[in-house]
């Protein structure tokens, strides 16, 4: 008798790996970005990193490498859509497709409303939000059905913020109406999943610009488990949304918070 498995016989620990896939991964320069590419390739997949600073990319590469996955460094500034497409062609001319991206590029500027210039707005705007989108555009053209599109929001895109934030919540905000929009156009007709986290407060270039204090006191005030994130408890969460494990899951936004956004 010959035994066939169905995709209903994949034990579940394996329906988290993404041995074969090639994820592609903005701002992977630094701080999350970096932890995302690593924790990609640890799940199986190579990994195509993309961001301004081809010296950091360099050292991620490397560190991916060191766990035996290919890496690609591809310096892209997400603000310019033809650094996008060449980002996507890139993976697609080394690794022959593209099957995830993570679009966590990101920049966030504390700045009073009534200070705050047109070009202060703008320049968050054109990362967080604009460039996301045309990442997603550029891969979406290419990517299999199966794919997952991950959109790196924030909790201040769901609550409000302790310091002036409005570029920055109006853009993550913004990420979560285009998580939900990208998946009706694209998951059923498309097979291309997208999904948002919004994490709370992480260790990172951006949250260091907080003085430490101050940043303690909010989060004691307002995450239920009264502490900062690790970045592996975010990279499990961007691993199970890039992975089949998360086949049924299509347009939500999952808070990665330690509770602050349960309030
Ligand atoms: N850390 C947290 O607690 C936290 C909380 C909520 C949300 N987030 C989100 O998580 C993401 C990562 O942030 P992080 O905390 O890891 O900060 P980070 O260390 O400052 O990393 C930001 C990354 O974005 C890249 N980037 C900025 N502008 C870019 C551009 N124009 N083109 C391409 N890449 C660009 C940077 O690379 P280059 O400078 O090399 O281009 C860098 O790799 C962001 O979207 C942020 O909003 C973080």
């Amino acid at each position: 008798m010959i035994c066939r498995m169905t995709d209903s016989d994949i034990p579940v620990l394996d329906r988290f790996s993404l041995a074969g896939k090639v994820a592609l991964v903005t701002g992977a320069s630094s701080g999350l970005g970096a932890g995302f590419a690593v924790a990609l390739a640890q799940a199986g997949a190579d990994v195509v990193l993309a961001a301004r600073r081809a010296d950091r990319l360099d050292a991620v590469r490397r560190e991916v490498e060191k766990l035996g996955r290919s890496a690609l460094s591809a310096e892209t500034d997400v603000t310019d859509p033809e650094a996008c497409q060449a980002a996507v062609q890139a993976a697609v001319e080394r690794f022959g497709h593209l099957d995830v991206l993570i679009n966590n590029a990101g920049l966030g500027t504390a700045v009073p409303a009534l200070r705050e210039t047109p070009e202060q707005f703008r320049s968050v705007i054109d990362v967080n939000l604009m460039g996301a989108y045309w990442m997603a555009q550029a891969a979406a053209r290419v990517m299999p059905p199966g794919s997952s599109i991950v959109n790196i929001a924030s909790l201040l895109g769901l609550v409000k913020s302790f310091w002036p934030q409005a570029a920055y919540a109006a853009s993550k905000a913004g990420l979560m109406g285009l998580t939900r929009d990208l998946n009706q156009q694209w998951s059923g007709r498309r097979g291309i999943r997208v999904n948002a986290v919004a994490p709370g407060y992480f260790r990172s270039e951006m949250t260091q610009e907080i003085p430490p204090d101050t940043l303690n006191e909010f989060i004691t005030q307002t995450s239920t488990l009264g502490r900062m994130g690790e970045q592996h408890e975010i990279d499990t969460v961007v691993v199970f949304l890039a992975s089949p494990a998360s086949s049924y899951v299509a347009g939500v936004t999952l808070a990665v918070d330690g509770g602050m956004s349960g309030h």
